[in-house]
């Protein structure tokens, strides 16, 4: 709830760091075990060979998956499967949005094998206090803010988020955040002015 209220304050910043997306989500996953391994649930990553090193708001990021693959496992029965998937965005559309110029798209997709969402939920659970209208959201709890806050974590980048989902057939979240490779965050812009003569 905090969170929320920082972004609307326009306090949130991105924060740029280097990072090598593979180690990343190692991290993440590893982080995640313990809640996946109490229901038998398995986490498992696939990246894109073409994903290496990026430059990227990591905190952010991680917020993120960590609200996609908390609300995957929580609504995944006993035995079943959770996942990240990553690469970049082919269909990188427009540009001009992006917090980065000439930035890649970078796609994350989380997966789950769980309970699903309906059609009359699907646009609602983005908003704040919201939850899909089942038992077994009351049942499990929370307050309804882990996917506003990754939506406007996502919309602050300039990215988008979005689900595929039906009732008893599993969700797939998938959000694309605009990053940089390390070799084109350390390239200046500009020529630097090193030797030019000045007039006067
Ligand atoms: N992976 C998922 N599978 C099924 N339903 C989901 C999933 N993720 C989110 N939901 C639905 O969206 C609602 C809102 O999610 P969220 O904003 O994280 O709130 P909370 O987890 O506190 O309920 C959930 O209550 C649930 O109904
Ligand atoms: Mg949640």
């Amino acid at each position: 709830m905090l969170d929320i209220a920082k972004i609307d304050a326009g306090k949130f910043e991105i924060v740029y760091e280097t990072f090598r997306v593979r180690d990343f989500l190692d991290e993440v996953a590893s982080i995640m075990m313990p809640l996946a391994e109490k229901k038998s649930i398995e986490i498992s990553a696939q990246i894109d060979p073409d994903v290496d090193f990026i430059t990227a708001d990591m905190v952010k990021i991680k917020q993120i998956l960590y609200n996609l693959l908390s609300n995957a496992i929580k609504f995944t029965p006993e035995g079943g499967k959770v996942g990240i998937t990553v690469a970049y965005d082919e269909g990188a559309a427009d540009k001009s949005v992006l917090s980065i110029p000439h930035g890649d798209l970078l796609r994350f997709s989380v997966w789950d094998t769980g309970v699903g969402i309906g059609p009359g939920d699907k646009e609602r659970i983005f908003d704040e206090f919201e939850q899909a209208d089942t038992t077994l959201s009351r049942e499990f709890g929370g307050a309804g803010l882990g996917l506003a806050l990754s939506k406007k974590l996502v919309e602050l980048h300039g990215g988008t988020i979005s689900l595929e989902s039906s009732l008893g057939k599993g969700s797939v979240f998938t959000f694309t955040i605009p990053v940089t490779s390390p070799v084109e965050a350390v390239q200046p812009e500009e020529p630097e002015a090193v030797g030019l003569t000045f007039p006067g």
